[in-house]
């Protein structure tokens, strides 16, 4: 009997040392296993991928002012550091697939096609996305308690959405008093201004309120079987938890820094008053985050509180790791658009009222040139919409070396269908005989900066 247990101390003991002495692989298997963590392991490894593959084919729908641009990045560095395609969008669409209007298979940019993984801003259509993207596509989006996010679109949107900017004195309590005064359907930004995820996903913003509560539930319920997560920004890193999980990715797959924020001091805290005002006006939203916060917390539940708290914990912690290896130290300092110097890294401002932050590489750390900046520590902080053009441009470079002759004849065909572009052509990368010809017809291709 005691020898029994001198014998499995021994085991343990030597076990323990083991791991100790191995790297942080074997390190974080050995932590989520020991919280009874099930199946999938916590590697930390690239490259070693388990026992299933990664899943490749992802849609995200991204929502706006949800914290989607962080996984959008994530979404894009993923993408870079396994070679796959990304649907961009056309340069006439901007960054955005020509959002709001809904989503057609038109918008994508023939060099980023087929793609893998879709992620910029668009109206959802199943059927388009059905055409486009593989069959296996996994489809992710993202919510945001209502009040919390209504403000901040309030605030974001403030001189670019008319609903809002005829409000006397830019006053949210004004608008809610009576919101039917500066609110109008059928204006060109007003889904900004009411059911802003409803619309998003391709649903009725403006559901007269008799029929709304009806339609709310049948809508997410239609959700539901299309998403295989819909993950909540108040749980944004349980959130990630799943979303590891679904894709059978690494824990360094999903490593982040908090994109497209506002200053603290641009945001305001909302009365339980203006809360439940903001909830009555966007009553179908409402209805949605409920529901899906709801089913969020079922799903952490099965996979047991302790563990998705544990991997919450090491993801945070490898964060922290990269964040130290990547800037010495901690985050470089946020600042508002107008002072970043780096012009890789300002984010786009809807406003010159609302202070939305990004993050300045210090002189220090790039031109004394002590702490090279690598790519992928570039890339975790920089805006969407600089990623997505240096996305494209890198998309196109492989598309015509992939396809020299395709993407000339391919283009001119295009053009007549449905790409109509007045761009002036595009500098050549790559000499091709009939660049002259193809010239004449090539689709927008911009090669800014
Ligand atoms: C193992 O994990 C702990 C806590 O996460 C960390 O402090 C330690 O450095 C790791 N050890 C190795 C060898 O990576
Ligand atoms: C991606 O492509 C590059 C260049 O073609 C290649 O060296 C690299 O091994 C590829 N990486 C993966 C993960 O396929
Ligand atoms: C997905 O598409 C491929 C080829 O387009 C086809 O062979 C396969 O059967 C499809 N799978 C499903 C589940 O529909
Ligand atoms: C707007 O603000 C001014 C000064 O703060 C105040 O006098 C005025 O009553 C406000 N108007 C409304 C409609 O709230
Ligand atoms: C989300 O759901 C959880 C579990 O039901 C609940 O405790 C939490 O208050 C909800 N969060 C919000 C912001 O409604
Ligand atoms: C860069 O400069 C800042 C402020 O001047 C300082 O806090 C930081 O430690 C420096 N970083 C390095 C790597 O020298």
């Amino acid at each position: 009997m005691s020898q029994k247990k001198i014998f499995l101390v021994l085991i343990a003991v030597s076990t323990v040392s083991l791991l100790l002495h191995h790297g942080g692989h074997l390190n974080l298997t050995f932590e989520a296993f020991g919280l009874g963590c099930p199946s999938s392991t916590v590697s930390s490894t690239q490259g070693s991928s388990g026992p299933s593959a990664k899943h490749t084919s992802v849609a995200f729908l991204k929502t706006h002012k949800t914290a989607s641009s962080t996984v959008q990045n994530i979404l894009f560095r993923f993408a870079e550091r396994n070679n796959l395609t990304v649907a961009l969008p056309i340069t006439t669409c901007d960054h955005q697939f020509c959002y709001p209007r809904p989503f057609s298979a038109h918008f994508v940019h023939q060099h980023t096609t087929p793609p893998d993984i879709i992620t910029n801003h668009l109206r959802f259509s199943r059927a388009e996305l059905r055409r486009l993207m593989p069959n296996n596509t996994m489809y992710i989006t993202i919510l945001r308690e209502p009040g919390a996010m209504f403000e901040s679109l309030f605030t974001y949107f403030n001189q670019y959405c008319l609903s809002f900017k005829r409000v006397p004195n830019g006053s949210l309590e004004t608008f809610l008093d009576h919101p039917w005064s500066y609110y109008r359907p059928e204006e060109k930004d007003s889904m900004y201004a009411r059911n802003t995820l409803t619309f998003d996903l391709g649903g009725d913003k403006d559901r007269p309120s008799s029929e709304a509560a009806g339609y709310a539930k049948r809508f997410a319920l239609e959700v539901e079987r299309v998403f295989s997560l819909v993950m909540i920004a108040e749980y944004f890193d349980e959130s990630l938890v799943l979303l590891r999980r679904l894709l059978s990715w690494d824990l360094d797959d999903v490593l982040y820094v908090s994109l497209n924020m506002r200053t603290p001091d641009s945001k305001s805290s909302l009365s339980s008053e203006n809360t439940a005002k903001i909830r009555a006006w966007n009553a179908i939203d409402s209805v949605l985050y409920d529901y899906f916060n709801a089913s969020l917390w079922r799903q952490l539940s099965t996979l047991g509180l302790a563990c998705v708290e544990r991997e919450v914990q090491l993801l945070r912690q490898s964060r922290d790791r990269l964040v130290r290896s990547c800037f010495g130290g901690h985050l470089p300092p946020l600042r508002s658009a107008a002072q970043i110097t780096n012009k890789e890294l300002r984010p786009w401002q809807p406003s010159a009222k609302v202070a939305i932050v990004g993050y300045d590489i210090p002189v220090n750390l790039t031109q004394k040139g002590h702490i090279p900046l690598r790519d992928e520590c570039l890339k975790m902080i920089m805006p969407e919409v600089q990623y997505t053009r240096l996305l494209l441009r890198s998309e196109s470079l492989r598309y015509r070396k992939r396809y020299p002759l395709r993407s000339s004849q391919q283009t001119s065909r295009s053009v007549g269908q449905v790409r109509a572009h007045k761009e002036s052509p595009a500098p050549s990368l790559i000499p091709r005989p009939s660049d002259t010809m193809a010239r004449s017809t090539r689709g927008a291709l911009r090669l800014s900066q």
